[in-house]
């Protein structure tokens, strides 16, 4: 199982990382923005999430056609050791020959804004590291998020051979992050805010403390 943190705020990612069961992180346009970071700015800011035990990071084309897409993701995999960058590519159908091709050339992919199984299975067909849907756009539209992701899951899972793993995105509570895990996707993305909220458990925290106060009157 790959724990994402979503994110290119390096404050708050810098507050989360290293920790061991964090596989890496990912961004796109839309992060950058939010966090002020440039296109220039990216390859640094994920280099130093290298730097702090991230395995893998992800970065998103910024284009809309397929040549330039390709060109985008040559920009930003000059600056990375082969696997380290997995390149984020809208599932429009000239992000799927863009992706095609990288994925010939060794490059892992991800096909993001996935909102329908077949997109994930054309994803797993052509070999994606992973096919990443939005659980809370999905249910932001009235769709039945959870039942789609659990088709695209089963889908995927007929594709053993190709690797490929569900990366669900757009996740806003720790109960939807759970549902996720029961269906048995390969991969979740989840902001850093909400990875505190799974770490930091109200109850585990106050049964330390009580554990704290113990150990301190404990005779030698
Ligand atoms: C995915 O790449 C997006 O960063 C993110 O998961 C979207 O989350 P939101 O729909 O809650 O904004």
């Amino acid at each position: 199982f790959h724990l994402y943190l979503d994110s290119a705020d390096m404050a708050e990612l810098q507050a989360c990382l290293p920790h061991p069961v964090v596989h890496g992180v990912t961004t796109n346009p839309t992060l950058l923005r939010r966090a002020g970071i440039g296109r220039a700015g990216v390859p640094g800011l994920l280099r130093r999430c290298i730097e702090l035990g991230a395995r893998q990071v992800q970065a998103q084309v910024y284009s809309q056609d397929a040549d330039g897409m390709l060109e985008d993701a040559r920009a930003l995999l000059a600056h990375f050791a082969p696997g380290q960058l997995v390149v984020k590519i809208p599932a429009t159908r000239q992000g799927f020959a863009a992706g095609a091709r990288l994925i010939e050339q060794g490059v892992p992919v991800t096909w993001t804004a996935v909102y329908a199984p077949e997109q994930a299975h054309f994803a797993a067909q052509l070999g994606a590291a992973y096919a990443a849907p939005y659980l809370g756009r999905l249910e932001d539209s009235g769709a039945d998020g959870l039942g789609l992701i659990a088709q695209m899951q089963a889908l995927v899972a007929q594709r053993p051979a190709s690797g490929t793993r569900l990366l669900v995105a757009s996740i806003r509570s720790r109960e939807a992050y759970l549902s996720l895990l029961r269906i048995g996707v390969g991969a979740i993305t989840i902001p850093p805010r909400l990875f505190s909220e799974l770490l930091d458990h109200p109850a585990t925290l106050a049964a330390e403390s009580g554990f704290l106060a113990d150990a301190r009157d404990l005779p030698a």
